[in-house]
């Protein structure tokens, strides 16, 4: 077995163990990526203030997301297909950061399905929903959410329309993937992910398949989920969900001043500042950098959380002292599932906590819950001067 140090060991296992058409729709960003590759370089040009002869014992990352413990404030983003990546991989991420103690984000475009996920695991676990055009579905979605006991609501408000990742289309992506004679002979090498996936009945989208009216099968599947993103999604409709549930409610993809403060007068429960991991609007902020001008438009009216590049604790710290209350990491995981399954989610995960807690002593802190921006050296003109 090799030693695993850091989130990118995972991932080069993780590239030479996933067929590539995965790890393609994974480790991508819409048209030229200048967005997924800033959301973790701008990370880097923040540095971090050394302090000495401070007591460091009794350290704690426990804290809260949204009024729940959580043991980091780290939590597992939705990622579609992430049944793809490994066999069974919703529940597998699930019951790792269940273990963990850290919120699991089910996407709506899982290939589990929420109730495959509610009965694999015992603590409740966030859903995520994609606002579609059939209400139906999104009243039946959002009931069979609330039968699960999903302790969260996260709306994703950041794709009424898909952004363009060429790789996808170079590679026809496809769910299960459709046989070419390239894909055959890329999938030949990757026997283990292969071996797995045979063992699963789970290879469609789970939420979806036999529940949205005329889906009985892939075929159908693909004309509807092409058609079913609602780009007349506006704040009326999320108001109109806000009242269909009744607990928290996380608003995602929030890049704006203005649009975080229409989020905070909805009564949302948190915003996720986010740019969906670079892969929507290319050209737009990295998540890091539009984090301060959020958090001062809406003060305390609303939670803040932030994910997007983020590849090591020292992100979540520096997220954190920027004055976030949460992170979610999306791809630092799917490396471990993809490289190791739940084993490599649980690595991912402490890899993750030992980092933030170093980190945060060799800062002179002991306290996640109470970090500020002392601890950071931001360079002068971080958040830009934009016109
Ligand atoms: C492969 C992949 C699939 C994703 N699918 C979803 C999804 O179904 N719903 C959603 O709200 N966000 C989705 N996202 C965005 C993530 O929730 C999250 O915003 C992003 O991954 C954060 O950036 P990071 O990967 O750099 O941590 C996806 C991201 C990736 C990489």
């Amino acid at each position: 077995m090799p030693i695993i140090t850091c989130i990118e060991d995972l991932r080069r296992i993780y590239e030479r163990r996933v067929p590539r058409m995965f790890y393609d729709y994974c480790e991508s960003g819409s048209w030229t990526e200048q967005t997924f590759r800033e959301n973790s370089s701008d990370f880097d040009l923040i540095r971090l203030r050394q302090r000495v002869a401070v007591n460091m014992e009794g350290r704690s990352s426990a804290s809260q997301m949204v009024g729940q413990d959580v043991a980091m404030p780290v939590a597992l983003a939705p990622v579609g297909s992430t049944g793809m990546q490994h066999a069974d991989g919703e529940i597998k991420a699930a019951r790792a950061a269940e273990k963990f103690g850290v919120p699991y984000t089910l996407s709506s475009m899982s290939i589990c399905s929420i109730e495959d996920v509610a009965a694999a695991t015992s603590r409740p676990f966030w859903f995520q929903l994609y606002v579609m055009r059939d209400e139906d579905f999104i009243a039946r979605l959002i009931q069979r959410a609330k039968d699960a006991q999903c302790s969260a609501l996260v709306l994703t408000l950041d794709l009424q329309i898909l952004g363009q990742r060429h790789k996808d289309l170079k590679n026809g992506l496809s769910v299960p993937p459709k046989l070419t004679p390239g894909t055959i002979v890329n999938l030949a090498t990757k026997w283990r992910w292969g071996f797995e996936m045979l063992q699963t009945q789970r290879r469609q989208f789970g939420n979806i398949v036999g529940h949205a009216k005329d889906v009985t099968s892939i075929n159908d599947l693909s004309l509807w989920a092409h058609n079913q993103f609602d780009p007349r999604l506006d704040w009326e409709k999320v108001r109109k969900i806000r009242e269909q549930w009744d607990g928290p409610l996380i608003l995602k993809g929030i890049l704006d001043a203005e649009d975080a403060k229409m989020a905070a007068d909805i009564g949302a429960d948190a915003i996720v500042v986010s740019n969906h991991g670079g892969r929507q609007l290319d050209g737009a902020l990295s998540s890091i950098r539009a984090l301060p001008s959020i958090l001062e438009a809406v003060g305390d009216r609303v939670e803040v959380h932030i994910d997007g590049g983020i590849r090591k604790g020292q992100d979540v710290l520096k997220a954190l002292a920027m004055g976030a209350k949460g992170t979610y990491v999306g791809r630092a995981y799917i490396y471990g599932l993809g490289a190791m399954g739940e084993k490599g989610v649980t690595t991912a995960l402490e890899l993750l906590h030992r980092e933030l807690d170093m980190t945060m002593a060799l800062c002179g802190r002991r306290n996640v819950a109470n970090l500020d921006r002392e601890i950071l050296l931001v360079p002068k003109g971080f958040d830009g001067e934009w016109e």
